[in-house]
């Protein structure tokens, strides 16, 4: 039988065991031994809608919020502008530790890391998972294809056991290094109220959990010694007992 689906409060719960997990995680020596605080993601647990950004920086490592520096303010500006608010929404990122210095994400980082974002998009069920920049595009796709390619262009990929809309687009930094970036921006955040307004994707068929091989018969017990019917007389010594 199909086990019933996690609900809502179940979810969150194990979200929150994801938190813990997160916490003491020390996968990556450096960024374990250089952060403030892991940051974990914030906002609303059962979320239609999840950013996923790259990784926190020197203020989100401080506060242990994503998003909560420049390029935050400008997430939340950009939402605003299309009637979102950040409690309407689930944020996170690639990595949950800060690089030192803002470098970017090391390989071996980004695969330590990858198992929490995993279960946060298992356990927040988002119909629409925007992307924010290249990081978190390439890995939520599975594939090399930069940003510049294909920002602004939604497709229904399956994530896991789930199958959700996916909408990469630019990382909010890049229009606090490019003024024009902010009208691209722009462009594809007002495209967010029709994709979220659109039926979920239809979900793959449940795999079905293995049906458990039966337990195999135990074997029978040897028949005790004093049992056995030695067919040699009894006091006969090539039993090999000793
Ligand atoms: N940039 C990110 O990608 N994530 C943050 O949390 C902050 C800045």
């Amino acid at each position: 039988m199909t086990p019933s689906p996690p609900t809502s409060a179940e979810r969150r719960e194990e979200l929150k065991a994801c938190f813990t997990d997160a916490r003491g995680c020390v996968r990556c020596p450096q960024l374990a031994s250089t952060r403030t605080q892991v940051v974990f993601g914030a906002g609303n647990a059962d979320a239609d809608l999840m950013f996923v950004g790259e990784a926190p920086g020197a203020k989100e490592d401080e506060q242990g919020v994503p998003f909560v520096g420049a390029a935050g303010k400008l997430l939340s500006q950009l939402l605003g502008e299309v009637g979102l608010s950040r409690e309407d929404v689930f944020v996170a990122n690639v990595l949950k530790c800060r690089p030192p210095g803002n470098r970017d994400p090391a390989p071996v980082e980004i695969e330590n890391c990858q198992e929490y974002l995993w279960r946060q998009i298992e356990l927040i069920e988002p119909r629409v998972i925007c992307t924010l920049g290249n990081f978190s595009t390439k890995l939520l796709r599975g594939d090399p294809t930069g940003i510049s390619r294909i920002h602004g262009q939604p497709e229904i990929r399956v994530l896991g056991r789930r199958a959700v809309r996916l909408f990469p687009i630019y990382h909010p930094a890049a229009a606090l290094y490019t003024r024009s970036m902010l009208g691209t921006l722009q462009e594809d955040f007002a495209k967010l109220p029709a994709l979220l307004e659109l039926p979920p994707p239809d979900q793959p068929e449940p795999v079905e959990p293995p049906v458990p091989e039966p337990e195999p018969e135990p074997a029978p017990a040897p028949e005790p010694v004093a049992e056995l019917k030695p067919e040699s007389p009894p006091d006969a010594p090539q039993l090999g007992l000793f």
